[in-house]
């Protein structure tokens, strides 16, 4: 235990299905208090966040409006941190604003562009606010790709095959697609075509990734999240694969990234880097 005050957190997508998971394990973390709960599912205004995803009153209201929370946030002695797990669609805009109040983003949504992310990357540093995109929180993910990245050394040939639950909006996945990054960055293109190959459906072969990488996705319910990175050579296949079976499995690198964000001057991305 430390004398520091709280850290002052507000989730954004706060009853989604990871926005539930942040708020239970932000409302048990004692260094930590939750500060606001924004959602804008119009149904739950007003409601305690604690009563909406059944984990018993938290006073916290859940309001759609993220600029009051992030100003009244900003006003707090100890810095702040906004957690977001909300849509493709919103999350750039909800960092921006996160970052012009001196609100620090701690970033799980997926499907921010590379340009994007550039430019959160340069207005987190005009601002010298830290800032975490997290593609994935899970420490089983970043084994896999760190097991990834060995094997490339010794492995011309990879595909990469993400699976989720169908409700998930964008494809691929933000992790699959670090993945690749990482593996792209090992500064050899991978699978120098055999034959000519021609697609009489297509996209049968996956999404085109740098340095030559196949990413290809598949969506069905009873799905969670999993993903297998097979590397081929000849007489032998090796397939390093991590599989989620409970949201839970996030949280320890949530709070550890809600910690660390607190810290930083600029954005960082990849959970690899801060733990
Ligand atoms: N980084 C990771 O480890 C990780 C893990 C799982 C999911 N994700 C990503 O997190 C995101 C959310 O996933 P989910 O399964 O919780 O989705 P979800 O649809 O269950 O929840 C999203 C919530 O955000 C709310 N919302 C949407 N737009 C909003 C906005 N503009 N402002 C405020 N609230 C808004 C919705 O009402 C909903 O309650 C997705 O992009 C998903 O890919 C990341």
């Amino acid at each position: 235990m430390t004398n520091q005050e709280p850290i002052p957190v507000i989730v954004n997508g706060a009853a989604g299905k990871m926005g539930r998971e942040v708020i239970k394990a932000v409302a048990a973390a004692e260094d930590m208090t939750l500060f606001g709960a924004i959602d804008i599912n119009p149904e739950i205004q007003g409601q305690d966040v604690g009563e909406v995803i059944g984990c018993g009153a938290l006073e916290v209201p859940i309001m759609n409006d993220p600029q009051p929370i992030l100003c009244a946030a900003s006003q707090e002695k100890q810095p702040a941190v906004m957690v977001d797990f909300t849509h493709p669609k919103s999350v750039y805009e909800n960092v921006r604003a996160a970052i012009a109040y001196g609100v620090r983003p701690v970033v799980g949504t997926t499907g921010l562009s590379s340009t994007q992310i550039d430019e959160l990357a340069e207005f987190a540093d005009k601002a010298s606010i830290g800032c975490l995109i997290i593609p994935n929180f899970s420490i089983g993910m970043i084994l896999l790709q760190q097991a990834a990245i060995q094997a490339s050394k010794y492995f011309d040939h990879v595909e990469i095959i993400e699976l989720h639950h169908n409700q998930k909006a964008d494809a691929p996945s933000g992790t699959a697609i670090k993945t690749a990054e990482m593996l792209a960055e090992m500064g050899k293109t991978y699978n120098p075509p055999k034959v000519k190959e021609t697609e009489t459906l297509a996209g049968s072969r996956g999404g085109l990734a740098d340095e030559g990488i196949r990413i290809h996705s598949v969506r069905l319910p009873g799905l969670l999240a999993h993903q297998e990175v097979i590397f081929g050579a000849p007489g032998q296949i090796y397939t390093l694969r991590h599989d989620t079976s409970d949201r839970t499995c996030y949280m320890p690198g949530v709070l550890l990234a809600i910690r660390q964000v607190i810290k930083l001057k600029s954005l960082v991305y990849g959970l690899e880097k801060i733990i």
